[in-house]
């Protein structure tokens, strides 16, 4: 194995908790690739030299041919969302993080948050306990677990919102737990931390050398205060996971990122890991999604609001106050952070209406048994009585549909109690 420089204490703790395998996997310098990097370059100024490196068939159909893309993603695609993370979290000039914020090097592209998490946990979750901060989304125990990890729930909040940063403290250090997952704004509540609190967990993260992965999938849907990014606060110990499939619609597209400060994890690490999970992200889907951030990264540059995330930030809200409305009406109470709204995100948790004697599942069973609607059981994200309504994928003629399907349902329970 070559010698790694282990120059930040991100990489520090990475190694430290990484299988003996994988740490052949970061530290070897495959030679397909380099090879194939060379060849593409001398290519591109060169029409005489000939490439035999490739490992796809070309010229009998080129108009079919789509490219295998680097294992790190398409170069102008890890620029894009460099300089809108940059932008839109103001990245500029934070301590930690270089005058220009980030570029390229800090970001890699994966296949969707979903690998971008898998790839991390295989790296620092092997035979550790991963704390899952509560609520959190439902895949993350099945991810952690695949990379031999043993996911902790936290409860975070105590029963006033509040978090108790010394109780935090004191489980981590108790239950040994090596790196925090979390997610804000949150699926399923929408709940967001403030900035004292995520500059209070950066401190906790730097005196108990804890990694913090942050997954912010939804990190502009926000409908109340300015989008916030872990990186700004912790930039040694986050590695930010997020992803196009939400804010941009295109999950099908299955393109994510992994960001971080720390250009040896994103550059090469992260490459080498994709490299053996999924050979190199979806190139269709990353054109999508240049297309689209060419423009969002435009309109920051000129100092305007990206205006496809306004849009679709515009919309949400409006649904999210139609579903709130119609939940309401019914009885439901929002369970989130915020009792009058959702902080940001795509969906609404709340709890089942006073006097609906039904766990949330059989609730859920039942709605469909009836053939009036689908929610999600809250207990499935660590939230036991609720029920999480996605209202991103409703235009409002199904929200507003909605409340009349919800109040056969609610009858029937009434009926049968
Ligand atoms: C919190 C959270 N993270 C990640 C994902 C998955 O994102 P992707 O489609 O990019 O894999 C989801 C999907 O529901 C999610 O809710």
């Amino acid at each position: 194995m070559e010698k790694q420089e282990l120059t930040s204490p991100l990489l520090k703790k990475i190694w430290s908790l990484m299988p003996e395998g994988i740490r052949q996997t970061v530290a070897s310098e495959p030679v397909i690739p380099a090879i194939a990097a060379r060849a593409k370059k001398i290519a591109a100024s060169r029409p005489d030299f000939v490439r035999s490196d490739q490992g796809q068939v070309v010229g009998i159909f080129p108009e079919k041919e789509i490219f295998y893309g680097p294992s790190s993603g398409l170069e102008e695609l890890r620029d894009l969302v460099a300089r809108f993370w940059t932008y839109a979290y103001k990245l500029k000039g934070k301590p930690g993080l270089s005058p220009f914020g980030l570029d390229k090097r800090h970001v890699a592209i994966v296949s969707g948050a979903t690998e971008g998490l898998s790839i991390i946990m295989h790296l620092i979750a092997f035979r550790r306990n991963v704390g899952l901060m509560s609520l959190y989304w439902s895949n993350y125990k099945g991810i952690i677990r695949n990379a031999g990890g043993n996911p902790l729930v936290v409860e975070l909040f105590d029963r006033d919102y509040r978090i108790d940063f010394k109780k935090l403290e004191r489980t981590i250090k108790e239950k040994e737990i090596s790196s925090l997952l979390i997610n804000f704004p949150n699926n399923p509540s929408g709940d967001v931390l403030t900035e004292q609190e995520m500059s209070d967990l950066a401190d906790l993260a730097e005196r108990r050398d804890v990694i913090i992965v942050s997954d912010e999938v939804y990190n502009f849907i926000r409908y109340q205060g300015e989008p916030q990014s872990m990186l700004a606060f912790a930039p040694e110990r986050t590695v930010v996971v997020s992803s196009a499939s939400k804010e941009y619609l295109i999950p099908g597209a299955r393109v994510g990122y992994v960001i971080s400060a720390d250009e040896t994890f994103a550059g090469s690490w992260m490459p080498k890991m994709i490299r053996s999970f999924s050979s190199s992200p979806n190139v269709l889907g990353q054109r999508v999604l240049a297309d689209i951030l060419r423009k969002e990264v435009g309109d920051f540059e000129e100092g305007r609001p990206p205006r496809i995330l306004t849009e679709v930030k515009k919309e949400l809200r409006e649904r999210c106050r139609l579903m709130l409305s119609v939940l309401k009406d019914k009885g439901f109470v929002l369970a989130g952070r915020d009792p009058d709204f959702p902080s940001g995100a795509i969906s609404i948790l709340a709890r089942l209406p006073a006097g609906i004697e039904a766990d949330d599942r059989a609730f859920v069973e039942k709605a469909i048994e009836l053939e009036k609607f689908s929610a999600i059981p809250g207990s499935v994200f660590g939230a036991p009585g609720c029920l999480r309504f996605g209202y991103a994928g409703m235009p409002r003629g199904d929200i507003e549909r909605l409340s009349g399907h919800l109040q056969v349902v609610l009858d029937h329970f009434r009926k049968n109690s």
